[in-house]
């Protein structure tokens, strides 16, 4: 593709620095559906419509607590999927949809693919009928029938859709369409079986994800302690069970160390794999660069609080099985490599890679990796090469509102061992949001992101998230006169976080989750949240297409052309 110039004070401005690199625009993801292809579909802007263009007026919304999915001018949505849909003759989609990702099936059409959702966890209420607030030991109160049920409910959806007249369907009796869930068999990517098995029961957790460069989608298990516990260990190094909240390894007796792996789906037949090089953490997602001899660089972030920053360099091509895991020290600049051998404080703690893999927290905090608040989603900058990483929150430290931090790779090599973090953005009353979690880049450059305000938080009196009302989406335009300003352009309905951001290969849809419409609700009667309005009454997590006149207007942005 060609590569295009921005005006310098306009780029300046943006980016808030002097150095100005040559847009990178990297091979892999000019490809991948975060940063598609450039489409040749958008009109070419003519001069006369430059200024137009420099003189956008964008216009975000306000905050609202309405229970109702709230756009900016300019914008519509439709829904394409919503929980219990019917997938295919045996599946229905799965609750909480998150990451959502597509990959056309044949690269000349963008409008014909197959979507990948994330399902990441349940709420029992509405998932088994498993009432949680008035049963608190789901271990023993809860049913087989339930906890199959849940463990149905999580996983993802690989469903091929297609757009028609505007509008995406999904393509019912196509063969891909099927589900991946809680008890779906997936092998894990290792020499060595991990608590004696190989291959193990389901995918559980799945929060955002990523994809590769050969066209395979990544998904990422978080909160995995909320289904079958974790194991911590005291100082004499003897391990103790903590149980977990919906209490399914009463029933499965599956070791947490089964799960919190990063998970790497085919979707031509649904075949998985967990990676084991790539750590056990809450992991959030899995961003990948590929570097020119096709090694690949991997990120990843453990979204807990003072948890951390993780990269991994592969030592074959195409492929996430064997290379070197590293942590980020970000006050110095450094990633610290998490290889046993080579490092001697590892060896006296641990038997071997695998164990410091399974406790890579652990082994982070013995290297003096900095923590962190919360790092979530990671995004890279296709025009400048930085690496974004979305910081919720971190209460305990007083940090409320979060922030999205910067790293530039020494010389902007993703294989570097160096870098520089600085804060690019921060959240709070000023700024305009509150909590950043999904980013998505478009192919202007312009930043969207989403915000992840917890639902008992949320609009209440007192503390600090009143001002910022429900979750939503925002972008931050590139250039122009606007460029660097925070525009909420989506609300979301009532109790619900807005997650998994991805662009069309053409750029003109953005697919969106609606996740957890109606959390807080504590008896179906009387739910808090009753989108998407179907005729069950009850709220429903729902993946939607957003277009419109204005994606296409940030789109055109990166036809403009500067003398400098
Ligand atoms: Fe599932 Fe960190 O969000
Ligand atoms: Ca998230
Ligand atoms: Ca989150």
């Amino acid at each position: 593709m060609k590569t295009k110039k921005f005006n310098r004070r306009e780029f300046i401005s943006f980016l808030g620095k002097a150095g100005l690199g040559t847009a990178i625009l990297p091979p892999f993801l000019t490809h991948c559906g975060n940063i598609s292809t450039p489409s040749e579909s958008f009109q070419k802007v003519g001069s006369d419509d430059l200024q137009k263009l420099r003189d956008l007026i964008l216009e975000g919304i306000e905050a609202s607590d309405k229970d109702d999915l709230l756009l900016a001018n300019g914008l519509n949505y439709h829904t394409i999927l919503k929980w219990g849909d019917q997938i295919s003759e045996k599946d229905t989609f799965g609750f909480n949809n998150d990451f959502t990702s597509f990959l056309p099936l044949d690269p000349a059409n963008p409008k014909d693919g197959l979507l990948w959702v994330n399902h990441e966890y349940i709420h029992p209420l509405f998932v088994s009928g498993f009432d949680h607030f008035k049963n608190d030991d789901p271990a023993t109160q809860k049913t087989w029938e339930q906890v199959d049920k849940e463990m149905y409910n999580v996983g993802g959806s690989i469903v091929r859709i297609k757009e028609e007249d505007g509008k995406w369907k999904v393509v019912q009796g196509d063969p891909h369409n099927r589900r991946i869930t809680g008890q779906t068999p997936i092998p894990l990517n290792w020499d060595s079986p991990i608590k004696g098995k190989s291959t193990v029961m389901g995918t559980n957790s799945n929060c955002s994800g990523g994809i590769t460069p050969w066209n395979t989608f990544l998904t990422c298990e978080e909160n995995y302690d909320s289904y079958f516990g974790e194991t911590v260990y005291d100082e004499n190094n003897d391990p103790t069970h903590i149980p977990s909240k919906h209490g399914w390894e009463s029933f499965y007796n599956n070791p947490p160390e089964h799960y919190g792996w990063v998970v790497e789906v085919d979707p031509k037949d649904g075949s998985a794999q967990k990676h084991i090089a790539l750590g056990r953490m809450a992991h959030e997602c899995c961003t990948i660069y590929e570097l020119e001899d096709k090694h690949v660089v991997a990120y990843t972030g453990d979204d807990i609080n003072d948890q951390h920053l993780y990269k991994f360099i592969s030592s074959q091509p195409g492929s996430l099985k064997e290379g070197t895991l590293y942590v980020a020290d970000t006050i110095n600049g450094q990633w610290l490599s998490l290889d046993w051998e080579g490092q001697p404080i590892l060896k006296e703690k641990f038997k071997d890679q695998t164990e410091v893999l399974v406790r890579v927290r652990e082994a982070a905090k013995m290297l003096g990796a900095t923590e962190l608040n919360r790092p979530e989603d990671i995004e890279i900058d296709p025009i400048t090469g930085h690496v974004l990483v979305a910081l919720t929150n971190n209460k305990p430290k007083n940090d409320y509102h979060g922030s999205i931090l910067k790293i530039e790779e020494t010389d902007g090599k993703f294989d570097s061992l160096t870098f520089k973090a600085s804060t690019f953005l921060a959240g709070g009353e000023e700024s305009g949001f509150s909590c950043p979690d999904n980013l998505a880049f478009d192919f202007s450059g312009n930043l969207w992101f989403t915000s992840d305000m917890s639902g008992s938080a949320m609009n209440k009196e007192t503390g600090p998230y009143m001002a910022f009302k429900n979750n939503s989406l925002f972008v931050v335009p590139r250039i122009g006169k606007d460029a660097g300003k925070v525009f909420r352009v989506v609300s979301a309905p009532r109790d619900a976080e807005l997650t998994g951001p991805w662009f069309s290969p053409d750029g003109k849809t953005l697919f969106l989750s609606v996740q957890h419409p109606g959390e807080q609700t504590r008896d179906l009667a009387n739910p808090t949240s009753k989108w998407p309005f179907d005729e069950d009454n009850i709220p429903k997590p729902a993946v939607v297409a957003i277009q419109g006149d204005l994606i296409e207007k940030m789109h055109k942005l990166r036809e403009i052309e500067i003398e400098s």
